[in-house]
């Protein structure tokens, strides 16, 4: 058994203690916002703030984990109103969006230790492979939330087509009932 605070909740995972964190977080904490890509280091497409630092899953078990602060891109906001988020999407960072969430994780990671990064610290920090080839609106993105957070600029950006806040902050509103005709 391993145990691991994750989005400020304490879990115990009875899963063999090589399990890679990934593994664990999708397959056991239904945490699935974390993505597969190549399961080895490669594309970054796993990655996850452990200790406020932006690590790939896949290549940490989660005996590794034992102890430590997790946080995912479910646990980043509730509304999606971290500045990297708000400045990806105003930016139209977002293809696919499989990579996205591991981008903005590093994001985040990088913006903590620097809110003013420039393009040359922002490619080194992140690494992140994305095939639909995001990159310059990547880095625009990533520079726009240095100047969100740093509170010199503010984003209004609409919600993501089709989710409410209330979805995305877990709040699930109760089921209509068809009114009787
Ligand atoms: S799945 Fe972890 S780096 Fe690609
Ligand atoms: S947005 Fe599609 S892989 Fe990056």
């Amino acid at each position: 058994m391993s145990r691991l605070i994750v989005n400020d909740r304490p879990v115990e995972f009875l899963m063999e203690p090589d399990t890679p964190l990934l593994w664990a977080l999708r397959d056991a904490a239904n945490l699935t916002g974390t993505k597969f890509g190549c399961g080895n280091g490669d594309c970054g497409s796993c990655m996850v703030l452990i200790d406020g630092q932006a690590l790939r899953s896949c290549l940490v078990t989660i005996e590794e984990a034992e102890g430590r602060y997790v946080t995912t891109i479910e646990g980043l906001s509730g509304d999606r109103s971290h500045p990297v988020q708000q400045a990806m999407v105003a930016e139209q960072a977002v293809q696919c969006g499989f990579c996205t969430p591991g981008i903005v994780m590093a994001a985040a990671a990088l913006l903590a230790n620097n809110g003013s990064p420039g393009e040359a610290e922002i490619k080194a920090a992140i690494p992140n492979i994305c095939r639909c080839g995001v990159y310059p609106r990547l880095v625009r993105a990533i520079e726009r939330a240095g100047r969100v957070a740093n509170r010199q600029e503010r984003i209004s950006a609409a919600p993501a087509p089709g989710i409410s806040a209330e979805d995305a902050a877990g709040e699930v509103p109760a089921l209509q009932t068809p009114s009787n005709p």
